[in-house]
């Protein structure tokens, strides 16, 4: 059966890694340019200078503040130079800390191993330390993907447990961003553990415990994976779907026995374009000799797949009760820049519109982040310090790989890919796959109501069927789940 299935789901569901922007709403700059509504107040923060909102949000922040307040501090020869010893301004300087050189291992490159065909040596060095983890036996460690510029895609493999691994379904997950480590997957929704209080505790609702789950860090330079070279990033879709089926292939030289279990390909926001575009990847070699990868569906959740799904971004505001009528026509002029960077199919162009645009409505609506406007916190990325730390690191065999849970390098340089659409390729792989859509109808970014119009939209073999389905309500345990 071919077909697509939408869940509403009504369950507050967080949808995370994707990106949001930085709000923080006395740094805005605020210049006369559009007139206050009224006279109150606390309304005429809404004068807003467009050009001054660009430059605002350049570098388009994710919103969530994880960054821990520390001290600067100076070297002890530094120190003894300042020449000012007796002013009070030396309290703002502590001495560093010695340094200590805590040996975090390496970051174990699994490449020429694979090469030289000793699979089982690799998957021996790729072998995680269980004890640290709750007991689940896991892999992970780098494929190599371009050589040239040394980029390395990270993975982290959870095998399911007690189940033979050559037919139970398994999930690759990719997270959006772009550049969200899929370890927010992991961590923050459907891995086996997550991290409360820098301490790992079971989660009861992960998909391993009928799936085995591939976490792969992607695009380049995001979460663990890295690149050594500036031009090693992607850019577009040619060159991330590309790195994706390489670490792929490798991978499966590694575990063998996954080959003809089920494959889902799996993530939510901008991983609406990862999915399908790893899914073409395989599907273009499906008939090829060594290329039997069984891949059996997809599964992407409040997908950007399309820019008209963004093009009315401001209307969730309004119908939702966060701002009136007068508010998005403050709006309106970055709204109509939005729509013609839009239609000029300039991406760079669209992505700032789009960036300045988010921290507008966010701005008059008082929201904090775009993802949930019931909660006022984001807890998002909980996991970081505690994958920072030595034991952690050695364990999972990163060595001294930065983290960053978003990495704004990668954001950035996906700029181009703005607004590619991956909405010809769900066309064709639906004749083939299976697709499921599901959303979470508190996101203001990707709402219900834009994703789901413009599933309808799409053209296949059975979209007629699809268009005549009746929808039903989603009972789970005999109650509304969606
Ligand atoms: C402006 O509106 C706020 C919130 O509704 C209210 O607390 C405040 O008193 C108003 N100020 C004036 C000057 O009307
Ligand atoms: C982020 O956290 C740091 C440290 O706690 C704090 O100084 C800073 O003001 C916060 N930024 C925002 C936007 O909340
Ligand atoms: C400043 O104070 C430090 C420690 O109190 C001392 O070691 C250093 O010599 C002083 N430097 C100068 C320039 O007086
Ligand atoms: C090893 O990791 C710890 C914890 O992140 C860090 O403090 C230390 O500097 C690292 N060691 C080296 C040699 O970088
Ligand atoms: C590595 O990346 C560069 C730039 O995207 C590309 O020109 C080159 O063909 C890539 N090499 C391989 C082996 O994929
Ligand atoms: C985490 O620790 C804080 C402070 O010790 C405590 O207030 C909070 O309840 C803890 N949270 C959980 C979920 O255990
Ligand atoms: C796992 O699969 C079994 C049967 O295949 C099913 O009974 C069970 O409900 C599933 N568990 C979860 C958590 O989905
Ligand atoms: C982003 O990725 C680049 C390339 O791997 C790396 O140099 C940089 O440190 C990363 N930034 C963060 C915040 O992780
Ligand atoms: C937009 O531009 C990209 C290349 O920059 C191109 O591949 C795509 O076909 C264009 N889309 C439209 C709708 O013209
Ligand atoms: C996109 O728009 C920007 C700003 O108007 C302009 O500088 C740039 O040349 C445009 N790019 C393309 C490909 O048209
Ligand atoms: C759609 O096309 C595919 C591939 O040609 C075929 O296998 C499938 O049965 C067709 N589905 C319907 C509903 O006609
Ligand atoms: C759509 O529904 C109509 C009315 O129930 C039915 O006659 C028709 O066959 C359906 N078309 C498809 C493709 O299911």
């Amino acid at each position: 059966m071919k077909h697509v299935i939408f869940i509403v789901v009504l369950c507050i569901i967080n949808v995370y890694g994707r990106v949001a922007v930085d709000v923080h709403h006395d740094d805005i700059n605020l210049v006369a340019g559009v007139k206050p509504l009224t006279k109150n107040e606390s309304i005429i923060k809404t004068h807003i200078d467009i050009e001054n909102v660009d430059n605002a949000v350049q570098g388009n922040l994710i919103h969530v503040n994880i960054s821990i307040a520390k001290k600067p501090c100076v070297t002890k020869t530094l120190l003894e130079n300042i020449a000012d010893n007796d002013s009070d301004d030396n309290n703002e300087f502590e001495p560093c800390a010695p340094e200590v050189k805590i040996d975090n291992g390496t970051a174990l490159i699994l490449t020429p191993l694979i090469k030289e065909g000793k699979v089982k040596e690799a998957r021996k060095s790729a072998r995680v330390d269980s004890k640290l983890f709750l007991g689940f036996k896991s892999y992970s460690g780098f494929l190599t993907v371009n050589e040239t510029y040394n980029s390395n895609l990270f993975f982290w493999f959870f095998p399911v447990a007690n189940k033979p691994l050559n037919s139970t379904p398994w999930i690759i997950w990719l997270q959006g961003g772009p550049g969200a480590s899929s370890l927010t997957g992991l961590f923050d929704e459907i891995g086996p553990f997550t991290v409360i209080n820098e301490t790992l505790k079971r989660n009861p609702y992960s998909w391993l415990s009928n799936h085995s789950l591939l976490f792969i860090d992607n695009p380049v330079g995001t979460g663990y994976s890295f690149t050594e070279h500036e031009d090693g990033f992607a850019k577009d879709m040619a060159t991330y779907s590309q790195h994706l089926y390489t670490a792929l292939k490798q991978f499966l030289q590694m575990f063998p026995e996954l080959r003809p279990a089920p494959l889902f390909l799996a993530g939510e926001s901008y991983a609406g374009k990862y999915v399908p575009a790893m899914a073409m990847e395989i599907h273009k070699r499906k008939d090829k000799i060594g290329s039997d990868i069984n891949l059996e569906g997809l599964i992407i959740g409040n997908a950007y797949v399309d820019p008209d799904m963004i093009s009315h971004l401001a209307w969730p505001f309004y119908y939702f009760g966060l701002l009136e009528k007068e508010q998005i026509e403050i709006a309106k002029p970055l709204i109509d820049s939005f729509q013609q960077a839009i239609n000029a199919n300039n991406s760079s162009e669209a992505k700032n519109k789009w960036n300045s645009l988010v921290t507008v409505l966010l701005f008059l609506s008082h929201q904090k982040h775009a993802y949930n406007f019931l909660e006022d916190e984001l807890v998002v990325g909980r996991y970081v310090n505690f994958l920072r730390t030595t034991p952690v690191k050695r364990a999972i065999h990163v060595g001294d790989i930065k983290f960053g849970w978003v990495n704004m390098t990668v954001n950035v340089k996906m700029a181009p890919d703005f607004l590619s659409t991956t909405k010809p390729m769900f066309e064709r792989l639906l004749e083939h796959y299976k697709v499921l859509a599901y959303c979470g109808q508190l996101d203001l970014m990707l709402p219900c109501v834009f994703t789901s119009e413009n599933y309808r939209t799409w053209k296949w073999n059975g979209s007629e069927e699809f268009l005549n389905a009746t929808r039903f309500p989603y009972i789970f345990n005999s109650k509304l789940a969606g």
